[in-house]
């Protein structure tokens, strides 16, 4: 243990308080196609951390600049990790949070909502909102997260704006209060009307949208005669919205009850600015969390942070794993040992790491809001806390209501102990839920998921890392509920419908379809059936 340098000084409780008040950390939850990648490229590009969009993601059909990326990264000193984007803007540090939102939808992208402290919604002007953005929102509703509206794609035909506002509303309970208003239809972008400030804000376009749109702030005096019927247009829907109560409201935004609303086009770099500043102006800063009594750990207090995601095999040749921790309290600096709370083992962190796809770097501190990826964290967990001097234990992060069950099976029957601890190891690891129950025994177990792709990764690994490829057979189920043990048995005997157990003990019940749950709750309402997350 020589190599270990001794714990640094902790910042003075005022340093940290002021490096956190800076941190504004949040996710975008969307459909897949609203606009997230491009959305993501044009704030790193308003923030002039790129100059050009498109070096971000790297999608196929646009720039992919991965390397110079990470020269930006070491002359800007900002960092990127796959699951991370970290940028200045004004006096603020941003910390964009990835959301696997496409073809891997998972309990991964449900996780990450446990780590930020305000989320976007990102909806398609044409289409409003659509299933993942829903079960997404229900997620940040269940746990209080303040959320921002952002109607994207503007500059294509789309729906009425009052319309999509009104749909908000009366589908999900959130009241929008726009911050801006378009002036123009959809397809018809010409600017927004600043509904704080009173002026015209306009836009023009720049080739492809590749470069960061110029945009002018017109007096209210003035904006009739810039964009003629549209700005009259525009200014009596924002007053008919001050009359419906759809002015912006402090407390019921971070209530999470109403939600600042803008409306922008990320292809064209229009109205991305304006949602910088709302994240600087109006977005919680970092403020703490409660640990497993119920008391709150404030920023100024010494280090912790909870792990709420763990890859691994990103790198096939090293067999690795990254835990992504996200701070809580205190200052990190690479090299401190931490104990972590589940063992009460110290924990060295001399790996700590910010990724991005293959390519890493070192990192070397953090400060609430911020994300650590550690390398080679065998022994963490999602949900596990990591602590220097005064303990602390978080809340374990919740299971999320899977939809997709299937039966594994070894498929070399002399592996049976392999078998165990392989599923016993993807089941620590959150990779999938695993059920059990008698009737199916110990060598069939249940694997539960809130999107097949987790399927896909289980296979492969109990094949790669464990050395036991398994077959699934997909069972005809497509909703989970819990249950008392006491009504087991008669909820066993129904039609289309099965008892299995977690490992935490929960009993769960699966029915077929959505249909078949409510006729059961129909024709029984003495027997009560409790919602999982997301559900
Ligand atoms: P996602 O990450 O949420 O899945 O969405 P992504 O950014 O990949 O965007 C999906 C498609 O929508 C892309 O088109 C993208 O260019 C387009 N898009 C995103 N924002 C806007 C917008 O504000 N206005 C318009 N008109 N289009 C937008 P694509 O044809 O699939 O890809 P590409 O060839 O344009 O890259």
């Amino acid at each position: 243990m020589t190599d270990i340098a001794p714990a640094p000084p902790s910042a003075p409780p005022a340093r940290i308080s002021t490096e956190a008040g800076r941190r504004r950390t949040f996710a975008v939850i969307s459909h897949p196609d609203a606009g997230k990648s491009t959305l993501t490229e044009a704030l790193a590009l308003h923030a002039r951390v790129i100059t050009e969009a498109g070096a971000v993601h790297g999608k196929a059909g646009r720039r992919s600049t991965v390397s110079d990326w990470m020269e930006m990264e070491k002359a800007r000193g900002i960092s990127i990790t796959s699951t991370v984007l970290q940028f200045p803007y004004r006096d603020c540090v941003i910390n964009l949070l990835d959301t696997p939102g496409h073809a891997d939808f998972s309990e991964d992208t449900y996780r990450v909502l446990t780590a930020v402290d305000c989320a976007v919604m990102l909806i398609d002007a044409a289409k409003g909102l659509e299933p993942q953005t829903l079960k997404l929102f229900q997620v940040c509703k269940h746990r209080g997260i303040p959320i921002i509206t952002v109607i994207n794609k503007w500059d294509r035909p789309g729906r009425h704006a009052l319309e999509l506002i009104d749909e908000i509303q009366t589908r999900i309970g959130l009241k929008p209060t726009p911050l801006t208003w378009p002036v123009g239809i959809a397809g018809d972008f010409k600017g927004v009307l600043d509904r704080r400030g009173g002026q015209f804000i306009r836009f023009t376009r720049t080739a492809g949208g590749a470069t960061a749109a110029p945009e002018e702030h017109i007096p209210a005096d003035a904006a009739h005669a810039a964009a003629g019927d549209d700005w009259d247009t525009a200014v009596e829907e924002s007053e008919l919205l001050s009359a419906d109560d759809g002015d912006y409201d402090r407390d019921a935004f971070l209530a999470g009850t109403a939600s600042p609303t803008l409306f922008t086009s990320a292809a064209l770099n229009f109205g991305v600015n304006q949602l910088l500043d709302v994240l600087v102006e109006l977005a919680p800063s970092p403020s703490g969390a409660q640990d497993v009594d119920g008391e709150r750990r404030a920023p100024d207090a010494p280090f912790s942070a909870f792990v709420f995601k763990v890859q691994a095999g990103m790198d096939t040749a090293h067999r690795d794993r990254i835990a992504y921790a996200r701070v809580v309290s205190g200052t990190f600096e690479r090299g401190d040992v931490l104990t972590h709370a589940a063992t009460g083992k110290p924990f060295v962190t001399k790996y700590a790491q910010s990724v991005f796809g293959q390519q890493r770097s070192t990192l070397d501190d953090a400060w609430p809001g911020d994300v650590i990826g550690l390398a080679n964290a065998q022994a963490l967990r999602p949900g596990d806390t990591l602590y220097r001097d005064v303990p602390v234990q978080f809340p374990p992060i919740p299971s999320f209501s899977p939809e997709h069950f299937a039966v594994a099976r070894g498929t070399d029957p002399s592996k049976h102990k392999q078998f165990r601890r392989g599923i016993e190891q993807l089941e620590q690891e959150g990779v999938v839920q695993v059920l059990r129950s008698d009737k199916r025994g110990e060598q069939a177990p249940v694997f539960a998921a809130v999107g097949p792709m987790q399927f896909e990764v289980a296979v492969h690994r109990m094949a790669a890392e464990f050395n036991t490829p398994i077959a699934l057979e997909s069972l005809p189920y497509q909703v989970a509920r819990t249950v008392d043990p006491a009504d087991a048995e008669f909820m066993n005997k129904q039609v289309s419908a099965e008892v299995l157990t977690r490992s935490d003990g929960v009993m769960l019940v699966l029915f077929s379809t959505p249909w078949r749950l409510e006729g059961f709750q129909r024709d029984n309402p003495d027997i009560e059936l409790g919602s999982l997350v997301a559900a």
